[in-house]
């Protein structure tokens, strides 16, 4: 038997690249796991959450649609996880001390400053969505001290929402009418993409200096970088370095092992 039992819960799950990622994390660092895929039905992530304590996994990554449940399973949550309402890496120490943490904001975070070269901080940044990505992300973002984060979504009242939750004065729902010129950096949190669509915005949100990160990626450039790129002719990136660096932070709240992330985000790159 593998010394470590791990997976990732969600719904679906068979896309999920998580296994392959800490797979080849644990080979640098020698470290015995498994790491399944489990699909979650519908209304039962306590009943199998609770199914691998039983079974003493070490810990899950959990996946959309289940961030919220993973949150309420959590008997304490880090700071990530509390601001979000979101928890994708739980560690279980035992049946009392179940640890929920989130690290899609900090993955993000750490792709964008180190591997791509470029800043959040001082930086005019606008954010597009105010679903669960969006909500997963922004905490983080605000602690990397941009100039502001103007926050954008085509149903307005759903960014309200959240930028009253969050009550930070970085942090300003904007309207299309609203919305400010050339923008340093522009994240797409929409889930747009997933159909082949762009949100609409007025180019002038972009200008040749612009960086654009879109969260999901694909084996092609995504739609929305894109449309970035040819509109403004700016920097783009996609989501597969959060991917890689979320993984990476789960990986080390696990094990306290800090493992290279570039060699496993070319890898993937070049296996779609
Ligand atoms: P997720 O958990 O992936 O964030 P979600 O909670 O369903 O998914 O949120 C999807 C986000 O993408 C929402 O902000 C949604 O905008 P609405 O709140 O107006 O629905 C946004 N979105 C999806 N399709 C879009 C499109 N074609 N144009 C613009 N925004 C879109």
């Amino acid at each position: 038997m593998k010394s470590h039992r791990l997976a990732v819960l969600g719904n679906p799950v068979s896309h999920s690249r998580s296994p392959q990622i800490h797979e080849a994390f644990a080979q640098q660092v020698g470290i015995d796991l498994s790491y399944e895929k489990i699909e979650v039905p519908d209304g039962e992530f306590n009943q199998v959450a609770t199914e691998l304590l039983s079974l003493h996994y070490s810990g899950f990554n959990v996946t959309l649609p289940c961030k919220g449940d993973a949150f309420r399973f959590a008997s304490r949550c880090s700071n990530s996880a509390l601001r979000s309402e979101a928890v994708n890496t739980i560690s279980i120490v035992d049946e009392t001390q179940i640890l929920g943490d989130n690290t899609d904001g900090p993955g993000l975070v750490k792709d964008i400053t180190e591997n791509l070269g470029w800043q959040i901080e001082n930086q005019r940044i606008l954010v597009l969505g105010a679903g669960g990505a969006v909500r997963g992300i922004l905490w983080d973002l605000l602690q990397a001290s941009p100039q502001v984060v103007h926050l954008y979504n085509r149903t307005a009242a759903k960014a309200d929402v959240i930028v009253k939750k969050m009550a930070d004065p970085g942090l300003i729902a904007v309207t299309r009418a609203s919305l400010e010129q050339g923008y340093d950096l522009v994240i797409n949190g929409t889930s747009a993409g997933l159909g082949g669509e762009v949100p609409d915005l007025p180019t002038s949100v972009l200008c040749g200096d612009s960086c654009s990160y879109d969260m999901v990626y694909g084996s092609q450039t995504t739609a929305f970088n894109d449309w970035c790129h040819r509109t403004s002719g700016c920097e783009i990136a996609d989501g597969l370095g959060m991917l890689v660096e979320q993984a990476a932070l789960s990986f080390q709240i696990w094990f306290s092992r800090k493992v290279q992330t570039a060699q496993v985000i070319a890898v993937l790159r070049n296996s779609h």
